[in-house]
């Protein structure tokens, strides 16, 4: 549809979690004569980022060094993280942690004062900064929550961003977006602006069971798709290990149990008892993820499991109450103590460590157009992100963007209507397409199973009744974009790397795999 009412800002920033909110209160620091304007789907505080649980990665022990944060970063990544976007990573993290202690951001402190610093799978050191036990997300959206509502940032909530808006030269103009219930905003509508960052996020909910919340949808990398703009390493979903397992047939965001509980010294054991890490690797139980979540699937496997147990009987009751409080309420809600029992987990959908290719400055293959936080590609994580780096990449990205936007301010041309989606995707259609994903390109993925799924999705496209454009339409048709082009990577990536697990291909391939896949939608024929 037409936009029905148009505003114009400087800047706009689609999505409101550590990254969205970060780039528009840096931009709005350097600039403060300049519009800025963040739209988000829900309200301000819905998206991923305050449900981080562990923390935030930061060199600040001294004993500490961003050279073996970059070292531990580079091993996660199995030979296809970008060094330099690394090496910006981990050197300017804690100076961006510092700024966002100072927009209000109250970290856990020891006795004397210092920072506490714990410890996730596949790091050497204890380098992960954390809030209120395992609450760290909810404490950092707060304060920037709080940070952006006190600074002259203009909000619009309730807000699904649809398609990019070009001018006649391919340059970024703007954005179409549908706003629910905002008074003389609702219906669908426009910003025109000279830069747009977006930040939308993950997109968890392209499988049946997920740490994602439900807004999780992969809106931004469709519409970049839709814009032109090129995706790398979609392939590369990371699934969590230890997710609250909560029978067979659950689905929809599930609880997480944090590394930080195994970094505190919980063990993964199988039913009959037997620590089944140690062997798999020299760092055990807090190897990197992507090999405890394959450690743990085989074990099930073997023992024809749908679960196995993370043992934390040892902390007691007060250490579970005081150090992991969400996490020892969450089972609590489900009538497991984990001061008694050991917690049934599985692995579950988790990170996007691929995304809208950008450079070091943020900037996508569209111009004008900017990618931050999990909706990006920065080169950070390559093929498995190291844990507590993602809340990270996006306080660092964003502060990059909003400097690179500083210079480089372009005003583009009046936009020309933009392609959109071609057809609508039956909201129906969103269980059956979790579904698929979660059987044929999950976890485990092998050439037949992602050929099944490929075929199922042209099937779903297809719909014999007239779809209403509306939010569960729009998204539906994201997630069906988005899982078209994952499973077409998956499929074309003959190896094992990373998150990446295929059954026929089991091991890394160097010789032709030491590479990132690029695409874009025409090359996917869509
Ligand atoms: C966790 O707390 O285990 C999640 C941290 C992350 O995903 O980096």
């Amino acid at each position: 549809p037409p936009p029905g009412w148009a505003v114009r800002a400087d800047v706009v920033v689609v999505g409101s979690g550590i990254a969205g909110l970060t780039a528009a209160l840096r931009y709005a620091e350097l600039a403060p004569a300049a519009k800025v304007l963040v739209v988000t789907k829900d309200v301000l505080s819905a998206g991923s980022t305050q449900w981080a649980q562990g923390g935030i990665a930061a060199v600040l022990d001294p004993g500490d060094s961003a050279a073996e944060h970059l070292s531990d970063t580079l091993v996660a990544g199995v030979g296809l993280c970008d060094v330099p976007a690394v090496r910006a990573l981990v050197t300017e993290g804690p100076g961006a942690l510092r700024r966002l202690m100072a927009h209000g951001a109250r970290f856990d402190r020891d006795a004397e004062g210092e920072l506490q610093l714990t410890r996730e799978g596949g790091h050497r050191r204890n380098r992960i900064v954390h809030a209120g036990g395992d609450a760290t997300g909810a404490e950092v959206q707060r304060a920037l929550v709080e940070a952006a509502r006190r600074s002259h940032i203009e909000i619009i909530e309730h807000a699904l961003v649809l398609d990019l808006l070009k001018d006649a030269e391919g340059r970024a103009a703007g954005i179409t977006l549908h706003v629910m219930g905002e008074g003389a905003r609702d219906g669908v509508g426009a910003v025109r602006a000279n830069a747009v960052v977006l930040a939308t996020g993950g997109m968890g909910q392209i499988y049946s069971s997920t740490t994602n919340p439900v807004v999780s949808t992969g809106d931004g990398v469709a519409l970049a798709l839709r814009a032109g703009a090129e995706v790398r390493d979609l392939e590369f979903v990371q699934f969590h290990p230890t997710v609250l397992w909560l029978g067979g047939g659950a689905t929809g965001q599930q609880p997480l149990i944090s590394e930080a509980v195994r970094g505190e010294g919980a063990v993964l054991i199988d039913a009959a008892g037997e620590r089944f890490m140690r062997g798999v690797h020299e760092l055990a139980d807090l190897a990197p993820r992507d090999v405890v979540a394959k450690a743990i699937t085989r074990r099930m496997r073997e023992t024809g499991a749908e679960h196995v147990y993370l043992d934390g009987r040892h902390f007691g009751e007060e250490k579970w109450r005081t150090r992991f409080p969400t996490i020892y309420a969450v089972c609590r809600e489900h009538g497991i103590d984990p001061a008694r029992e050991p917690i049934p987990v599985a692995p579950a959908a988790h990170y996007a460590s691929g995304g809208v290719r950008t450079d070091l400055r943020g900037r996508t293959t569209v111009p004008g157009l900017y990618a931050c936080g999990e909706v990006a590609c920065t080169g950070v994580h390559g093929a498995n992100r190291l844990a507590s780096n993602s809340l990270l990449e996006g306080l660092v990205f964003a502060e990059r963007i909003a400097a690179d936007i500083l210079g480089s301010e372009h005003a583009p041309g009046e936009p020309v209507r933009p392609d959109g989606p071609t057809g609508l995707v039956d909201p129906r259609a969103r269980p059956r397409i979790q579904g698929w994903m979660s059987r044929g390109a999950g976890v485990l993925r092998s050439g037949e199973s992602l050929r099944e799924v490929a075929r199922a999705l042209v099937d779903a496209r297809w719909t014999p009744v007239a779809v209403e454009p509306c939010t569960e339409s729009w998204e539906t048709t994201n997630l069906l974009t988005v899982a078209t082009v994952l499973v077409a990577a998956a499929a074309r990536r003959e190896e094992t790397r990373g998150s990446h697990w295929r059954e026929d291909h089991p091991e890394a391939d160097d010789t032709r795999w030491l590479a990132h896949l690029d695409a874009t939608l025409s090359q996917e024929g869509l």
